[in-house]
């Protein structure tokens, strides 16, 4: 039984804080179609990249806006799972490499690359049900979303969290960096000119500092049968 209704579910907040994870999570609980705004900002930077015009730690503004226009960039789901696609192309795995993660950040930091890839959001949020995370969704993006939720943890915890995950993929780092490297994120994300990371007024804080993912689930369906009035209660499966 799932009598949660087709809203827009807006999943903002810090770097290493568990947004994807969350939103994959509530989306495969409740229904919902998954889409990481991040992972477009990504696609296109992997475009930029295969074209030549980001190339020795520069990106040619001019000359990513044409190669950008007309890229057919859309998600599919395979296997449970939302995957980003280039065309026919599957490029789920190129686009978390790390070229693609050096440069995604100033890339995603030109005004009219963050308005192709809003516009797409908007284009592909059409049918409703959708849950989105990224770092400007319910101050920019949807700032009409039914749910806004900014999630935050306290920075010597994301720190530790990142750290054991950069481990398990075998890169050789320091606690110290992760730290360095977070704070200097997080400065990054919400000093930028265009769409900083805010909270929305509007939003529900989840501060998961000492959350399990399950608590995380439990917080999030008490919040919805609140907000819609929901009496009887879905079992979740995790
Ligand atoms: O969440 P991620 O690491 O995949 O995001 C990739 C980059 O895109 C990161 O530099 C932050 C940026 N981003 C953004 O500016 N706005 C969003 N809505 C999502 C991601």
């Amino acid at each position: 039984m799932n009598n949660i209704p087709d809203i827009i579910i807006a999943v903002d907040g810090n770097s290493s804080t568990g947004k994807s994870t969350f939103a994959k999570m509530v989306a495969s609980e409740f229904g919902f179609l998954y889409l990481d705004s991040g992972a477009m900002y990504r696609g296109v930077t992997l475009a930029g990249l295969e074209a030549g015009v980001i190339a020795d730690g520069k990106i040619d503004e001019a000359a990513l806006l044409p190669v950008m226009e007309p890229l057919n960039l859309h998600f599919r789901r395979e296997e449970g799972a939302t995957k980003l696609f280039l065309g026919e192309r599957c490029i789920e795995k190129e686009i978390r490499g790390w070229e693609v993660s050096q440069y995604v950040s100033p890339a995603s930091a030109i005004p009219q690359v963050r308005n192709w890839v809003d516009n797409k959001l908007h284009a592909f949020a059409a049918g409703g049900r959708v849950i989105m995370d990224g770092r400007d969704i319910g101050t920019t993006v949807f700032p009409n979303a039914e749910l806004k939720i900014f999630m935050t943890a306290d920075p010597a915890v994301r720190a530790q969290r990142r750290y054991e995950e950069l481990l398990q993929k075998g890169e050789k780092t320091t606690l110290e960096e992760v730290q360095e490297n977070l704070k200097d994120r997080d400065y990054r994300d919400s000093h930028r000119p265009t769409s900083p990371l805010r909270q929305a007024p509007d939003a529900y804080v989840l501060d998961n500092t000492h959350m399990t993912l399950h608590e995380e689930l439990v917080w999030t369906l008490g919040l919805l049968q609140g907000k819609f009035g929901i009496l009887e209660s879905p079992g979740l499966s995790c």
